[in-house]
């Protein structure tokens, strides 16, 4: 449709047409093209419906289904121009039928129909969609977290609070943490996909109609797995879109974390890691730059959708009950903050696989580092019968009197220690020779940590193994939403090829 056809086609009541500034303010043509596809598919089920309740002709609906066979066809190849007078989507998909089929047939494909319940309808059928890409995604970054893990099983790192050395372990655990967070997200996005997978079709304006429409029939033909019951819930409720861009600025703001994380491990100082040239940036002027823009871009747009959500909730959190235009405002950033997120989970994804761990780096770090302090106050405890306060203490002062003379901590012995501890405790303090010597050694410290979920060998081989089944079984559910949906296609294609094709 072009502009040079125009809308109008609602302004029953209204003496004149709509003022050329005020049709451009409101018109939400443009940002409808993200449910083109959605409205033709929704109008279809309602027309086989109408036809099967008996409310229109099979005649009727045959010519009305082949129009939007047609205008889908030319839609999918990109050559529908969405511009015109329409208010929106709804408006030019209706005028252009009319103009195909004639006002007598066309005329009637909306009976029993609001726009209120139409758009809630293509806004829970395009949020069902990206739900399932992210879903795709997020389970494509958690295969590659865990890939990564696998491989990285041996590879030393230190781990960081407050960006400051705290305890030596392994890369693997620090893949697997961000796993686990995905695993969550995963949780949520299922949990936000059932809740979407509702028809409000049926609901009319808010309150029904008295046509004796199927609403079960549409769902099923949709694919929906129930129904929005109620009638004033189905037009006005969007929280299954805010709960779906909460999910995203939550899986954003973790993805954020692992950006910056790397952001760091990539500067020369650190040097933990290396970015692959293929998603490095030059610099304009600088030849030598390797910049992390990806990364940074990711961490930037975290933020963005954070605004999106906060945004979204202040446009709702006034409106009446029922539908209001309002809402119509509420679609553009839902659409920008899941388009967002799928878009960064995927760069993520291939930036963890691409990237290389500087193990060199890692081990430099490791074997000057104090991190194996809190061992050795637990080496006190076991061995030496310590409280934990006096322990603390004095491997407090021992890092203090190595950082003073420059020396690392697997530079000291015992009787530095036993010494120490008469001077500060007044007491000896006695450590076998090769409990000291092993603690403090950060190459083995790690290995003996004794509790579930520790950075250790052992436990990371334990959830390895765990992670792995539970991301075949989110796996598993994902491909079964597919096959569903697959299959309900397959049903509404067979009634409108029935339809268009039989007697
Ligand atoms: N363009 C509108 C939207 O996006 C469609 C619904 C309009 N409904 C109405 N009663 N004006 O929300």
């Amino acid at each position: 449709m072009t502009s040079s056809e125009e809308g109008g086609l609602y302004r029953s009541r209204l003496g004149k047409e709509m003022d050329e500034d005020a049709l451009n303010y409101l018109s939400s043509l443009r940002d409808d093209e993200e449910i083109f596809l959605e409205d033709i598919e929704g109008t279809e089920a309602h027309v086989i419906m109408l036809y099967e309740q008996g409310i229109i002709s099979k005649e009727e609906a045959r010519q009305i289904l082949r129009a939007l066979e047609d205008l889908k066809k030319e839609a999918t190849e990109g050559r529908v121009e969405l511009r015109g007078g329409f208010e929106d989507i709804h408006e030019l998909i209706e005028s252009y039928i009319i103009s195909r089929v004639g006002r007598e047939i066309g005329g009637k494909l909306h009976s029993g129909r609001s726009r209120n319940d139409q758009v809630a309808l293509d806004i829970r059928l395009r949020v069902r969609k990206y739900l399932l890409e992210i879903w795709r995604e997020t389970l494509a970054l958690g295969n590659a977290l865990l890939s990564r893990a696998e491989e990285q099983r041996e590879t030393m790192i230190i781990h960081y609070t407050h960006l400051q050395h705290a305890q030596v372990g392994y890369v693997s655990h620090y893949l697997l943490a961000h796993l686990d967070h995905l695993l969550r997200d995963l949780e949520r996005i299922k949990a936000c996909y059932h809740r979407t997978n509702r028809c409000p079709l049926g609901a009319c304006a808010i309150a029904g109609s008295t046509l004796p429409l199927n609403r079960d029939r549409v769902a099923e033909l949709l694919g929906f797995e129930d129904l929005v019951e109620n009638s004033i819930d189905a037009v006005s409720s969007r929280d299954f879109a805010l709960e779906a861009v909460a999910i995203t600025a939550i899986m954003m703001t973790n993805l954020s974390r692992i950006a910056e994380d790397l952001i760091i491990w990539s500067s020369s100082e650190f040097g933990y890691i290396e970015l692959p040239d293929e998603l490095a940036s030059p610099s304009s002027v600088m030849p030598h730059k390797k910049n992390p823009c990806v990364l940074e871009l990711l961490r930037a747009k975290s933020g963005r959708v954070i605004g999106l959500l906060t945004g979204l909730l202040a446009m709702m959190k006034g409106i009446p009950t029922g539908y209001n235009r309002d809402l119509q405002e509420a679609k553009k950033p839902l659409w920008e903050a899941l388009r967002e997120t799928r878009d960064s989970v995927k760069i993520l994804t291939k930036v963890i696989e691409g990237i290389s761990f500087r193990k060199d780096r890692m081990l430099e770090s490791i074997s000057g580092s104090y991190a194996p302090a809190i061992e050795l106050v637990e080496a006190l405890i076991k061995y030496s019968k310590l409280p934990l306060r006096d322990a603390h203490k004095l491997v407090g002062s021992l890092v203090r009197r190595l950082h003073e003379q420059k020396k690392a901590l697997k530079d000291s012995d015992p009787s530095i220690l036993n010494e120490l501890s008469q001077e500060i405790l007044g007491k000896e303090v006695t450590l076998p020779e090769d409990v000291f010597k092993e603690v403090v050694n950060p190459m083995e410290v790690a290995k003996t940590r004794k509790t579930a979920g520790a950075s250790t060998p052992k436990e990371i081989e334990k959830m390895i193994n765990d992670r792995k089944k539970r991301l075949g079984e989110v796996a598993g559910e994902f491909e079964g939403n597919l096959k569903n949906l697959l299959k309900s296609k397959e049903k509404i294609e067979e009634s409108i090829s029935m339809l268009i094709s039989g007697p």
